[in-house]
């Protein structure tokens, strides 16, 4: 059976069952070529806010969810679901109601703190990036296990899990060679309604995704080096 055909299904109370776990160990001048590798072409990445309509391949979209969905999550609960919106439609929908709630954002609801943070990435309560990218992929927590017949059960470490996955997803787009955005409207309660979700979810973020415009622009902002965060002991 293929991996998109399997169906998992809850393993709450279930006994452990092992099973063996033996992945051949990568020789160490391998592992630390791949490493600098690695390292470099995640320093490429960069979050795109103009993009160009053009279409992406639709697999390489689905494989990045299926990367981000082999993220480790609290008790295995795996509580997220990923909607790919390619409707120009309903991207034309969640950018309204996103703009509208942005605009009362940046009208004073943000508190001048906050905007004084934004202020170095320039960002304002337009959202074109909403219909430009040919894809957005709406990220939903679950917020607890809703079974068929109404029966809830808590999960564990929603944030966090979801947060992995979603750093996961963004790194398996980039490295794909996509561009893509994690967007937080605020409040974002519109998206529920909009993609017609169950009770238990929750929306987590928007990321568009595309290739970035001829035109595009970055801020141009400096990362920590490395003794800024890493500590050995
Ligand atoms: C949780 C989270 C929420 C974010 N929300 C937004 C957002 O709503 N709008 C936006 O334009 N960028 C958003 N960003 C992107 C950040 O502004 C961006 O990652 C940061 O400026 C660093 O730029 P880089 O990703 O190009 O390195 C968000 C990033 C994170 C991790």
């Amino acid at each position: 059976m293929s991996p998109d055909t399997q169906q998992w299904t809850p393993t709450h109370g279930q006994p452990y069952r092992p099973a063996a776990y033996r992945p051949e160990r990568m020789p160490q001048p391998e592992s630390i070529a791949r490493a600098a590798e690695l390292r470099a072409r995640m320093d490429e990445r960069r979050t795109v806010r103009h993009f160009s309509p053009d279409p992406v391949p639709a697999q390489v979209v689905r494989d990045a969810i299926a990367c981000a969905a082999t993220a480790p999550s609290g008790a295995h609960q795996q509580p997220w679901t990923f909607v790919l919106v390619k409707d120009p439609a309903v991207r034309q929908q969640i950018r309204a109601a996103a703009e509208q709630e942005e605009q009362l954002s940046y009208d004073g609801r943000l508190g001048d703190e906050w905007l004084a943070a934004l202020r170095p990435i320039g960002t304002d309560a337009v959202k074109t990036h909403l219909t430009d990218a040919p894809a957005l992929i709406v990220v939903f927590q679950q917020r607890y296990w809703l079974g068929p017949d109404g029966t809830k059960r808590k999960h564990y470490y929603v944030d966090e899990s979801v947060g992995i996955a979603v750093g996961m997803l963004l790194s398996a787009l980039h490295l794909s060679g996509l561009a893509a955005l994690i967007h937080t409207p605020s409040p974002m309660r519109f998206l529920s309604h909009v993609l017609d979700r169950p009770e238990n979810e929750k929306a987590f973020a928007v990321i568009p995704v595309g290739y970035p415009a001829d035109d595009c622009e970055v801020p141009d902002l400096l990362r920590k080096s490395l003794d800024q965060v890493i500590v050995e002991v």
